[in-house]
C-alpha cells in the first residue's frame, strides 16, 4: 500500500473511525489509511471471518485498536445498533463505503434484489449520517464520507438502479457538506470510476476492458477521497476518472453518452 502521506485526520476529528463494507475492496483500503493516521477502527461488514482477520492485522500493523462489528446493512434493527454504537464509541470519522451493484437489463434483476440495493446503498446510508452525525454535531467536529459513483454523474444502463442509488448519496453529501459546515462536520461524495475489486468485477465484467475504460485499484480511490475531505463536496479520485467524467458528463450530449456506456458495457460482458 503506497503511503498516503500525513493526512492528519484523527487530529482533525478524533475518536474512531467506522468504515462499513470494511472487509474488501474500496473499503479495506480506507481501513488501511485510517489506522495509519491514527484511528482506532470499528470495521463493519457482514463477512465475520476475513472482519476479523483485518481488524487483527490493523491491530498488529499499526498499533491501534481495530475492531470488527458483523452486522448486515440490510437488518431492520440497523437504526438501533447505529445508536448503540454512537453511545458506545465516540466516532469520529463515518465512511459509508458499503454498496451492492447488480449488473443486468433493469427488467431482469428481480423487485427484491432492486430493494437490498436500496437498503445497503440508500438506506443505510442515511441511518449511519443521520444518527453519527447528530453525536459529531453535539462535539462540534467530525467527518462523513459517502462512497457514490461515477455512474451517479449520468446514470448508467444495465446499472440502471444502482446509478439511481449512487445518485443519492452524490446529492445527500453535496447539500450536507453545505449545512453541516458550521457545525464543523466535513461531508464528501466520492465517485470512483472502474476500480478493481475483485470479487465485484468478477461477477460483473470480463478482464478485457476496452482502453477507453480507465480502471483504478482501490488505493488511490480511498487516497484521494481521504485527501479531499474537508476541502471540496465532490471528489472523483483519480485523474484517469476525472477526465473520463468530464468527457461522459460534461462534453457529450447526455444520450451519447448513455449510448456509448451501454455499447461499452455489452463489449465487456461479451
Ligand atoms: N468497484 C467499483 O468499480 C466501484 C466503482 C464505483 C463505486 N464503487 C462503490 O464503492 C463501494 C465499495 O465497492 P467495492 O468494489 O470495494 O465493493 P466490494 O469489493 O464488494 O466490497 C464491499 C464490502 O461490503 C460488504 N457488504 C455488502 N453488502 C453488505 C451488507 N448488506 N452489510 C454489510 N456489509 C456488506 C461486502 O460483503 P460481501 O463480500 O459479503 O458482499 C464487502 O465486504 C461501493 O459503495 C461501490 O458501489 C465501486
Amino acid at each position: 500500500m503506497e503511503n498516503a502521506g500525513k493526512l492528519g485526520l484523527h487530529e482533525r476529528y478524533g475518536g474512531h473511525a467506522l468504515v462499513t463494507g470494511a472487509a474488501r475492496g474500496i473499503g479495506r483500503a480506507f481501513a488501511s489509511y485510517l489506522a495509519a493516521d491514527g484511528f482506532d477502527l470499528l470495521l463493519v461488514d457482514r463477512e465475520a471471518a476475513e472482519t476479523n482477520a483485518l481488524a487483527e492485522a490493523l491491530t498488529a500493523e499499526h498499533g491501534v485498536e481495530a475492531q470488527a462489528l458483523i452486522c448486515d446493512l440490510t437488518e431492520p434493527g440497523l437504526v438501533e445498533k447505529a445508536e448503540r454504537w454512537a453511545t458506545d464509541y465516540e466516532i469520529g470519522l463515518l465512511v459509508n463505503n458499503a454498496g451492492i451493484s447488480p449488473l443486468d437489463p433493469f427488467l431482469e434483476i428481480p423487485l427484491e434484489t432492486h430493494l437490498t440495493t436500496l437498503e445497503v446503498n440508500c438506506r443505510a446510508t442515511l441511518v449511519l449520517t443521520h444518527v453519527l452525525g447528530k453525536a459529531m454535531a453535539k462535539r462540534g467536529r467530525g467527518g462523513i464520507i459517502i462512497v457514490s459513483s461515477a455512474s451517479a454523474l449520468s446514470g448508467s444502463p444495465y446499472f440502471c438502479h444502482y446509478a439511481a442509488t449512487k445518485g443519492y448519496g452524490l446529492n445527500l453529501a453535496s447539500g450536507l457538506w453545505s449545512e453541516l459546515r458550521e457545525s464543523g462536520i466535513d461531508v464528501l461524495a466520492v465517485c470512483p470510476g472502474m476500480t478493481d475489486t475483485r470479487p465485484v468485477q468478477d461477477r460483473n465484467l470480463a478482464d478485457d476492458l476496452p482502453f477507453y475504460v480507465p480502471i483504478a485499484g482501490p488505493e488511490p480511490v480511498a487516497r484521494g477521497a481521504l485527501r479531499a475531505l474537508g476541502k471540496q463536496p465532490i471528489v472523483i479520485p483519480t485523474f484517469a476518472d476525472r477526465m473520463s467524467a468530464g468527457l461522459l458528463s460534461k462534453l457529450m450530449p447526455r444520450s451519447w453518452t448513455l449510448s456509448l456506456v451501454k455499447r461499452s458495457i455489452e463489449k465487456m460482458r461479451g
